[in-house]
């Protein structure tokens, strides 16, 4: 039997689901840090336009350079955080910043990602003491703040930026959870995170379940990383496979 419900090519190789992508616009929002230019690296490279957000088009446009120049202006653009997230079909939650603001940002988006897949890869753990943990969520609280209805779902909550970028995998396979309570968009956010090389997502159940799977992200994924990987930043959760 197989041990997760993979779906693998002749030769064993994961195979990604592009029609669940087909003509989508994938927007970061917003598109100038490392989880987010790292993806849209994977995204663009595969055939998916990024819509690369930022508070500063200027920035997005710094963050959008090598991209267009790898594969042209019609596959990566810079925009307003607001134009990428009205723009893009599935959007990639990913801003820094205190809790606080990240919700500030949603309150203010909220016209423009009602109704939408919204992959969220924030984590709550620096933000709260650690005898809250566990009690909610980044996405749950994501959720409320938003204030309107989207198909959020979650992706590399506990994967360094570090591996995203690693071009070497050495044909090591690395996983990630995806929590959704909407069944298509948990199928179309596991198809986003099977583009980037050796990424299997994980059914994780329902959103409820995030106040987990974030206690796997930071800070814990930085000590089981100094415990087990040598500091490295290079390991994914699964230490002991
Ligand atoms: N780095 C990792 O290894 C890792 C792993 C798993 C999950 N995460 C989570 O993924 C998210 C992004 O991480 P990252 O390392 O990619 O972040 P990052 O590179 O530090 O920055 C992401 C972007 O957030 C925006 N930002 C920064 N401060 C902000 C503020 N106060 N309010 C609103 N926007 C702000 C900036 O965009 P503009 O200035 O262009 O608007 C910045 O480029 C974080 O929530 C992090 O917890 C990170």
């Amino acid at each position: 039997m197989r041990r997760w419900d993979l779906e693998t090519g002749d030769e064993g190789i994961l195979v990604t689901r592009m029609e669940l992508l087909a003509g989508k616009e994938i927007g970061l929002v917003p598109g100038t840090g490392r989880m987010a230019l790292a993806l849209a690296a994977h995204f663009c490279k595969a055939g998916l336009c990024v819509l690369l957000g930022s508070r500063d088009v200027a920035r997005a446009a710094m963050a959008a350079a090598t991209l267009i120049q790898a594969h042209g202006p019609s596959l990566a653009v810079p925009l307003s955080n607001k134009d990428a997230a009205a723009r893009a079909h599935i959007v990639v939650w990913s801003p820094r910043g205190l809790i606080e603001e990240r919700e500030a940002m949603l309150r203010d988006l909220a016209p423009y990602l009602e109704g939408k897949i919204i992959v969220d890869v924030t984590n709550i753990g620096y933000a709260m003491d650690d005898k809250e943990w566990g009690q909610t969520s980044s996405t749950l609280r994501n959720q409320v703040a938003l204030g309107v209805p989207a198909r959020w779902t979650t992706a590399f909550k506990a994967t360094f930026a570090s591996v995203l970028e690693n071009k070497n995998h050495e044909g090591r396979f690395e996983s990630t959870v995806v929590c959704g309570d909407d069944v298509d968009a948990v199928e179309t956010t596991i198809a986003l995170v099977q583009i980037v090389p050796n990424f299997i997502g994980v059914r994780g159940g329902g959103l409820k379940n995030t106040r987990i799977v974030e206690l796997l992200g930071p800070p814990w994924l930085i000590e089981l990383d100094e415990l087990n990987a040598i500091n490295l930043h290079t390991s994914g959760w699964q230490y002991v496979l």
